[in-house]
């Protein structure tokens, strides 16, 4: 399929990739341009929960959140037509992952140590990177990412230096 007009768009794009790549800014473009259904996990889950990530993170243990994950992934794969912005480590896990495939399509959004700092440098809800907003340890977990979210990925697409309208185009091209 090619265009990629709302009415042509009936698979799930999953958005996957490190913390600061870009999902949600590109999630908000696709509904806004493409009228698909945005789901946020991460907004989704603090909502649910009714407290931020650093809390639950903080009070129920990172487990407790991956589980949060899973569950809402259960959830979504009922459904059609949406945009998920993943949480950056929901692709981590294979159930995770088998779950977007049978109901979507998985594109992974890449940018360099250096974008992400910048991206992710005033942002205090991101537990796993507190005492680490540095260049050296952002590419030291993202290399160790780095397999799981490549053989999750039906798509990859880089977001170093282009706009968000480009990024969806890139991605509905492939659709
Ligand atoms: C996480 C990424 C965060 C959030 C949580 C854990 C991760 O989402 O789910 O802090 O393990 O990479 P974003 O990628 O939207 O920042």
């Amino acid at each position: 399929m090619t265009g990629g007009s709302s009415e042509q768009i009936r698979e799930n794009i999953y958005l996957i990739g490190f913390m600061g790549c870009g999902k949600s800014t590109v999630a908000f473009r696709l509904k806004k341009d493409h009228g698909m259904h945005l789901v946020e996990m991460d907004s989704q889950i603090e909502r649910e929960a009714g407290m931020p990530i650093s809390q639950i993170f903080a009070e129920r243990g990172e487990m407790c959140f991956r589980d949060m994950e899973t569950e809402l992934l259960r959830q979504l794969a009922g459904r059609k037509d949406m945009v998920v912005s993943c949480g950056g480590g929901a692709a981590m896990r294979e159930e995770n992952v088998q779950l977007m495939k049978k109901s979507g399509r998985v594109v992974l959004l890449t940018a360099s140590p250096e974008t992400i700092l910048e991206r992710v440098s005033r942002s205090s809800h991101r537990p796993l990177l507190e005492g680490k907003k540095n260049v050296r340890d952002i590419a030291a977990l993202m290399e160790q990412r780095r397999p799981a979210y490549e053989a999750a990925a039906d798509q990859v697409v880089s977001t170093d230096g282009k706009t968000p309208e480009q990024i969806c185009s890139e991605i509905l091209e492939n659709i």
